[in-house]
């Protein structure tokens, strides 16, 4: 308690330390590609962002695909953002290519919306898509929903181009399509290389090493207390969603909190394009009120795939305490203790100062949801808050196949397309050589019954029966 009064009376305390808050500055990507999929326009403006046309010269070199068309939504929804009105029909594998000037960790965002032509619904479409020899996405289909969905990948390049392959399933309706793509240079601390591995099975936190180089798919991107934070208010143009949905316990002693004071941005610690200010500036606590400590947690469940691991990185920024060395708390990653008595005051040396803290989970044979529970630790003090989370992020990582979608490798998958297409033609040149021979049977015999008769279709099922049917 005299600790907990010295600190709160102590202002020097405070002054004791310096802050060197980093200037707010836009980042600029080195590699910067906003294209706008079966438009002509030079450019469409979506949040203050150019997107141009890949038909518009600019960019068309981007493309090749012998047998693809372009679609146009006469009818858009009002307020769907005008990238969503038109879309690249592949009927044949497609490819874009990006020439890559930064080599390291780039965004990948697809944006797929689904509507309909005089002859074509899109939303019929099933497809694979392949990023730089990734499976990113198979046997995908777009529901049809009145929202736009947008698939954010984060790929380690450090080949000169970034390959976007869009491969129609051959079994299914047989085309593929998009929207919009993003490709941009990610800043450089966005994915470090070495992360902590929550072994399950010794129960031990273990180094895992390559995160940078893996793939991944960008699952969840929460703002925890907070409202939505959309592309405009972030550097990096990423998408927050409130954590409403994920959030677990309705408990006493929890709640969200909006700071408006300056988030303190400082130099070799975590910037602006790791998390914007609209996403440390709120959050969700525990506080207590009393002379006791409350004996809960909070909790945030995330529903997942089996067979992945995941990244799991969270977001801490005390904007919440009085003064420093008040705030200490427990983290558990999937019930396990990953981070016990964390100090943030110790990490940041200053309140409302950004850190964040990446864990990689195995989710083999689990039941399919991913938890994140943050409570107090035996450090905690009454009086104060005991427990503070500002934002989650869940992303999935590539599976040993190198795919974010299934057990089947790129090659697999360019393999079916020709695999299916071989089938097609020789069966296509087994049924025309069938028809051929049938016809001349039936010409001969129909010679001697009748003097002229036209097929009109195909003959399904090519038996002795069906031959008479359509002599008929
Ligand atoms: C497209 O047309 C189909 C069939 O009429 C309909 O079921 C579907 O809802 C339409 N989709 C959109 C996005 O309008
Ligand atoms: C997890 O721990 C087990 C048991 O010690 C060990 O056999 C396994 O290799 C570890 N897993 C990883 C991915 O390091
Ligand atoms: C950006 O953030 C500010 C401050 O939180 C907010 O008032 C504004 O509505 C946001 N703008 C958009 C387009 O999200
Ligand atoms: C502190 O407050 C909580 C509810 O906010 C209550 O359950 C608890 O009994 C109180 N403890 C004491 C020692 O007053
Ligand atoms: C908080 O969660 C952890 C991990 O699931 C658990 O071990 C601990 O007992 C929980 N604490 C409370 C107060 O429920
Ligand atoms: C992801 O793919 C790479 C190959 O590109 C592979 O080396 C790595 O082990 C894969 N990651 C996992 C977690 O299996």
């Amino acid at each position: 308690m005299d600790f907990l009064l010295n600190n709160l009376l102590s202002p020097l305390f405070l002054l004791t330390f310096y802050a060197f808050p980093v200037l707010s500055h836009l980042f600029s990507p080195i590699d910067n590609y906003l294209i706008n999929c079966g438009s002509t326009a030079p450019t469409t403006t979506v949040d203050n962002r150019h997107f141009v046309g890949d038909l518009a010269g600019k960019h068309s070199h981007l493309f090749s695909s012998s047998r693809s068309v372009s679609v146009q939504n006469d009818n858009p929804l009002p307020g769907v953002p005008p990238i969503y009105h038109t879309a690249r029909v592949f009927r044949s594998p497609a490819k874009y290519a990006f020439p890559v000037r930064h080599s390291g960790t780039h965004m990948v965002r697809l944006h797929f919306h689904v509507f309909n032509t005089s002859n074509l619904e899109l939303g019929r479409s099933q497809f694979h898509v392949l990023v730089n020899g990734y499976v990113v996405l198979s046997h995908f289909s777009s529901i049809n929903e009145n929202n736009p969905r947008i698939l954010e990948y984060l790929i380690w390049v450090d080949a000169e181009k970034l390959v976007i392959v869009f491969v129609p399933n051959n079994k299914g309706s047989n085309f593929a399509f998009v929207n919009a793509i993003e490709v941009i240079s990610a800043s450089q601390d966005l994915v470090p290389d070495t992360a902590q591995y929550v072994n399950l099975s010794s129960r031990k936190m273990e180094n895992f090493d390559g995160l940078s180089k893996q793939a991944m798919e960008v699952v969840y991107r929460v703002n925890v207390g907070g409202a939505k934070v959309t592309p405009f208010n972030d550097s990096l143009w990423r998408t927050w969603i409130p954590d409403d949905d994920f959030f677990r316990s309705s408990v006493v002693g929890s709640e969200k909190l909006y700071f408006g004071g300056r988030i303190k941005y400082h130099v070799g610690g975590v910037s602006r394009e790791v998390a914007p200010d609209n996403v440390y500036n709120s959050a969700r606590l525990i506080r207590s009120k009393n002379s006791s400590v409350p004996s809960v947690n909070m909790t945030w469940v995330f529903t997942v795939d089996e067979g992945y691991k995941y990244l799991v990185r969270l977001h801490f920024c005390d904007i919440a305490s009085v003064s420093l060395g008040l705030l200490y708390f427990n983290v558990y990653v999937n019930g396990y203790l990953a981070y016990e008595d964390l100090d943030l005051s110790y990490i940041t040396n200053s309140l409302a100062s950004p850190f964040y803290a990446d864990f990689v989970v195995d989710m083999d044979g689990s039941i399919g949801a991913l938890s994140v529970s943050v409570g107090p630790s035996k450090n905690s003090i009454p009086h104060a808050i005991d427990g503070i989370l500002n934002g989650v992020e869940v992303m999935k990582l590539n599976n040993s196949h190198s795919s974010l979608d299934g057990e089947v490798c790129a090659d697999f998958v360019l393999k079916s397309w020709s695999r299916g297409n071989t089938r097609i033609l020789i069966s296509l040149v087994a049924a025309v050589c069938i028809v051929l021979s049938l016809s001349i049977v039936i010409r001969r015999r129909m010679i001697g019954c009748r003097e002229s008769v036209t097929w009109s279709r195909l003959p399904v099922n090519l038996s002795d029966d069906n031959v008479k049917m359509g002599n008929i």
